[in-house]
């Protein structure tokens, strides 16, 4: 099947709510497909290769396993960008950045650890941690914002909280006992 043919039938199946099992998609794909629809406008070829980034993902056989697997890649995800602004710090003097640094990015890193332990047990609760993590994105971009010298790469590096935030969510969402 060409990617687009799978992409094709994927859309069609989400958007009529159809039983996405009866073609054998893969778990993940189905998140993919999902992310497709909701506002933002997340694009699925994007979503499929970042998942990808870790080959138990398409092997996921509940939505618990595979929540779990994409809440631990944004972990990993936040902890590098994390790295990266400390090391900007020592070089940048901007507020912004250390508050990115130091504030936001270890509660985002705290939110996605209690997110973790709670998708089995609380799938609701893990849900409203992932946004929270969503919430200190955005107060590190609002921070940057105002700094009028914030280098452009820093808002696509920071964007990755959001994508990863969509993608999760959105898997979550799928544990049938919320
Ligand atoms: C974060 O995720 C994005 C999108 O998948 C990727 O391009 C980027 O390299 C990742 N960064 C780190 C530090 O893992």
């Amino acid at each position: 099947m060409s990617p687009s043919t799978f992409l094709l039938i994927l859309f069609t199946l989400c958007s009529f709510n159809l039983p996405t099992s009866a073609i054998n998609f893969k778990l993940y794909q189905i998140v993919c497909g999902k992310i497709s629809l909701i506002p933002v406008h997340m694009d699925v070829t994007k979503c499929l290769k970042a998942l990808e980034d870790n080959p138990r993902i398409p092997l996921a056989k509940t939505y618990v396993e595979l929540s779990e697997l994409i809440v631990e890649l944004a972990l990993k995800n936040s902890t590098g960008v994390q790295g990266y602004l400390k090391i900007l710090t020592k070089t940048n003097p901007s507020r912004a950045i250390k508050q990115c640094a130091i504030e936001d990015y270890t509660k985002i890193i705290q939110d996605y650890n209690s997110a973790l332990t709670l998708v089995a047990s609380s799938p609701q609760r893990a849900a409203n941690i992932v946004a929270d993590a969503q919430v200190h994105s955005f107060l590190c971009k609002t921070a940057l914002l105002k700094e009028p010298k914030s280098p452009a790469y820093l808002f696509r590096l920071i964007d990755y909280v959001l994508f990863y935030c969509n993608i999760a969510y959105e898997s979550i969402s799928l544990i049938r006992v919320m």
